[in-house]
């Protein structure tokens, strides 16, 4: 048999973050990684935050290897291994023609040959700002790329990280709990496209980029086990919020959309207290960034901002675009930056606003210095599905063969 030349040796793809509106916390199943309940998110621009990962495949590579911010990282992980796995078989399926090829066949060439892959968040990593969705997003574009795989990919990024399924489409993005067992029908999809809503805007505060103390993952697994009331949250709360949030967002009714945000966001911080030991991921600087949300929106007699939080202290603020210079102003008074070498607000550009005295009044309530290390503004992600972009700069080849 001929000896089948890879069609691609090395790609280079970017992957976005997302933030959920209605949260995933819970599995089903650990190893397929299933969800106890549906969620929708949020898909973030890529200007602003994105994960880039460069994927060679190479005759002379002996193993497989992963580099994650310059440094080394453990190959031998099984979520990692899952989604090679997966990728591979889709891979061996597509040349089959009908996927049914006998595993005594020798494989092609590309699928005996070793990958090397070199991954880097231009954010922190693992600091609730959901590093590991646009990383296993990224991960399985680049190797879907790499194998010559299309089609629907979520559910192998899924076996990643369960939010990483949502990473694989811009705008606004479901995932559906599903029910076989199997995990196929645990898929995400696009319920809108940015377009649809392009004056919403997001607003990333970063309290801390350190590492987080639960992770995710072992903190869903204690809620799974001893939280009743994240229990009523999957089976009678969820079902009635996705579906209202898919409604908030076809109307574009921002108002619905950021009171709902900020309720599931609170329900899934409860569900964090009801786990035996609890979980705390709100600090005080989290629970003062809410009371200044509330009053902002008291003192404009509607809600004109929204907050969610996911497993960390940062906020994430969702505004429309002619409410961020108040409000970016409001925080600055509220948190005043303190010279940590960087600038304190970054991503967009944020047109400057004077506040009223009545304002002042109403909403700055003694302010704490020092405490938000930087803003970061951005918005919904555009664009058709996918993860790459074209003009992706490569990573530095750290994988040469050998
Ligand atoms: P976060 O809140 O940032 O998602 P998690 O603790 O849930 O934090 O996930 C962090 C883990 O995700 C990392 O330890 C790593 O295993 C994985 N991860 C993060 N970024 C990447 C990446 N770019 N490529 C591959 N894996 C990644
Ligand atoms: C609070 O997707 O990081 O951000 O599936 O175990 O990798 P694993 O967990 P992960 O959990 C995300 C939890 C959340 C809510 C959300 O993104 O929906």
């Amino acid at each position: 048999m001929a000896e089948e030349k890879p069609p691609l040796t090395v790609v280079t793809c970017t992957a976005p973050v997302n933030i959920a509106v209605i949260k995933y916390w819970g599995k089903r199943d650990e190893d397929l990684i299933l969800p106890i309940n549906s969620s929708l998110s949020v898909t973030l621009h890529q200007d602003q935050l994105k994960t880039t990962t460069t994927a060679a495949i190479s005759r002379d590579f002996k193993e497989d290897r992963l580099w994650l911010n310059g440094k080394e990282d453990d190959i031998g992980h099984p979520r990692l291994q899952s989604c090679l796995r997966e990728m591979r078989r889709l891979a061996r399926k597509r040349r089959g023609g009908n996927g049914s090829s006998s595993s005594s066949d020798p494989p092609p060439l590309s699928l005996a040959c070793k990958v090397h892959m070199a991954s880097e968040n231009n954010f922190p990593t693992a600091a609730g700002l959901a590093s590991s969705a646009a990383g296993y997003a990224c991960l399985v574009y680049a190797l879907a790329k790499l194998y010559g795989v299309e089609g629907e990919l979520s559910e192998v990024a899924r076996q990643g990280s369960g939010s990483a399924c949502r990473s694989m489409f811009g705008g606004f993005v479901q995932w559906t709990m599903g029910e076989r067992d199997d995990g196929k029908d645990s898929v995400a999809q696009q319920v809108a496209p940015e377009t649809h809503w392009p004056e919403l805007r997001v607003l990333i505060l970063v309290v801390s980029a350190e590492k987080k103390p639960v992770g995710s993952t072992a903190g869903m697994q204690t809620s799974v086990e001893t939280s009743r009331l994240l229990k009523h949250r999957a089976e009678a709360v969820v079902p009635e919020r996705m579906a209202q949030m898919a409604r908030h967002i076809q109307r574009c009714d921002f108002e619905a959309f950021a009171e709902l945000t900020m309720k599931d966001s609170n329900q899934f911080h409860a569900t964090c207290l009801d786990t035996f030991p609890p979980i705390f991921y709100l600090n005080d600087v989290s629970k003062q960034v809410i009371s200044l949300v509330h009053r902002f929106n008291a003192h404009h007699g509607k809600t004109k901002v929204g907050y969610t939080f996911d497993a960390g202290p940062n906020a994430v603020l969702f505004a429309l675009e002619d409410t961020v210079g108040e409000l970016v102003e409001v925080i600055k008074r509220s948190f005043p930056p303190e010279d940590n070498g960087g600038p304190f607000l970054k991503g967009l550009p944020v047109q400057g606003a004077s506040l009223s005295d009545e304002l002042l009044t109403a909403v700055v309530r003694d302010p704490v210095p020092g405490v938000i290390q930087y803003l970061l503004h951005t918005k919904v992600r555009p664009g058709a599905p996918g993860v790459t972009d074209d003009n992706a700069e490569s990573l530095p080849l750290l994988f040469t063969p050998g």
